[in-house]
Parts: C-alpha cells; sequence; structure tokens
C-alpha cells in the first residue's frame, strides 16, 4: 500500500474538519456529479419507489442510504491516513461487494474525479494544486484496494 506524506495528510485533516460534520449533503453533491457524468449507474440501486426524474432518485432513502456509507468510508479512512493498510480487508470485501452488484472499477475514478469536484464546490480557494494531490493519493490508495477485492471475485466468478 502506497504512503501519504505528512503535507498530504495535514492537508486532508484540515479540509475534513468541516466537511466531515456535514456528510450527507457533501456526499449529494459529490453523487449529484457522478450520476451526471455517469447516469446509467443509478440503475444499479433498487429503489422502492419508481423514481424518476433524477432529482426524486436523489432524495430517496435508498440513495442516501449509500451516500451516508460512502462517506463513513471516506471519514474512515481519514481516520487511519497513519494507518490505512488496517483498512484493507474492509477495503478489499467492499470491492468485491461491488463487483457483485454490477460496478465496474473505471466508475471508481469517476467517483474519485466527483470527489474533487464536491472539494472544489465546498473548499472554494482552499482547493489548492496540493490539497487536490492530497485527496487524490488518499483516494487512490482506498480504491486500489477496492479494486484488488473487485478482482478476486471477478476472477472467482468466472473459475
Ligand atoms: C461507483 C459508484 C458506486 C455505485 C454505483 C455503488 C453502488 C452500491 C450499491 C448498489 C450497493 C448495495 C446497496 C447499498 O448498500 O446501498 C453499495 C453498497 C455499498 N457501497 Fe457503493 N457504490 C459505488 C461506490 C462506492 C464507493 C466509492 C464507496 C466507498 C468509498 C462505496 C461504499 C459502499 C458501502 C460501504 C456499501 C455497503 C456494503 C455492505 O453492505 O457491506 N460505494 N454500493
Amino acid at each position: 500500500m502506497e504512503k501519504l506524506t505528512e503535507k498530504d495528510k495535514e492537508l486532508i485533516r484540515g479540509s475534513w474538519e468541516s466537511l466531515g460534520k456535514n456528510k450527507v449533503p457533501h456526499g449529494v453533491v459529490m453523487f449529484s456529479r457522478l450520476f451526471e457524468l455517469e447516469p446509467a449507474l443509478l440503475n444499479l440501486f433498487h429503489y422502492n419507489t419508481n423514481c424518476s426524474p433524477t432529482q426524486d432518485c436523489l432524495s430517496s432513502p435508498e440513495f442516501l442510504d449509500h451516500v451516508t456509507k460512502v462517506m463513513l468510508v471516506i471519514d474512515a479512512a481519514v481516520s487511519h491516513l497513519d494507518d490505512l493498510h488496517t483498512l484493507e480487508d474492509f477495503l478489499l470485501n467492499l470491492g468485491k461487494k461491488h463487483q457483485a452488484v454490477g460496478v465496474n472499477t473505471q466508475s471508481f475514478t469517476v467517483v474519485g474525479e466527483s470527489l474533487l469536484y464536491m472539494l472544489q464546490c465546498s473548499l472554494g480557494h482552499g482547493y489548492t494544486g496540493p490539497l487536490r494531490q492530497a485527496w487524490l493519493n488518499m483516494y487512490t490508495i482506498v480504491v486500489a484496494a477496492m479494486s484488488r477485492g473487485w478482482a478476486k471475485n471477478g476472477e472467482h466468478k468466472t473459475d
């Protein structure tokens, strides 16, 4: 697993301090962006209500539940910047689950772009080049572990 620099950690912790207090609204901005970039992903959620247009899906309990889960994973990563490897098994398993529900690893990259978009919207002038890179470095580590789990599950299925 790659390591983050002390500067990366400082930038991530500093910016998450305020964002982390309001996880769901920030997660909604992030996932609204994701579905703009890749609308087909909306179909992977099983809505109890027949929601359409997209805006209705974005306020449905199923969707908000997932947004909360994603933000809690990010929160866990930020809390474990010094020992991200302790999340490895959890992230492998999470990758496997996403393979099983039909999410592609390429879509994880689009989530990364959406995360950066949300940071830019929320932080304004605080969204600097080094801050962007620090978050990208952390997200890359998280997604690399998820993708390893995804690939393991994929192999298992085609055996
Ligand atoms: C690429 C876009 C993604 C899509 C379309 C997607 C979709 C899903 C779906 C359909 C489920 C199962 C239903 C549910 O629990 O809500 C799920 C579960 C979950 N997702 Fe995602 N997901 C995506 C990305 C992510 C990312 C990037 C993270 C975290 C960094 C994440 C975290 C979770 C968690 C924690 C669960 C619950 C797993 C469990 O039941 O143990 N998802 N996701």
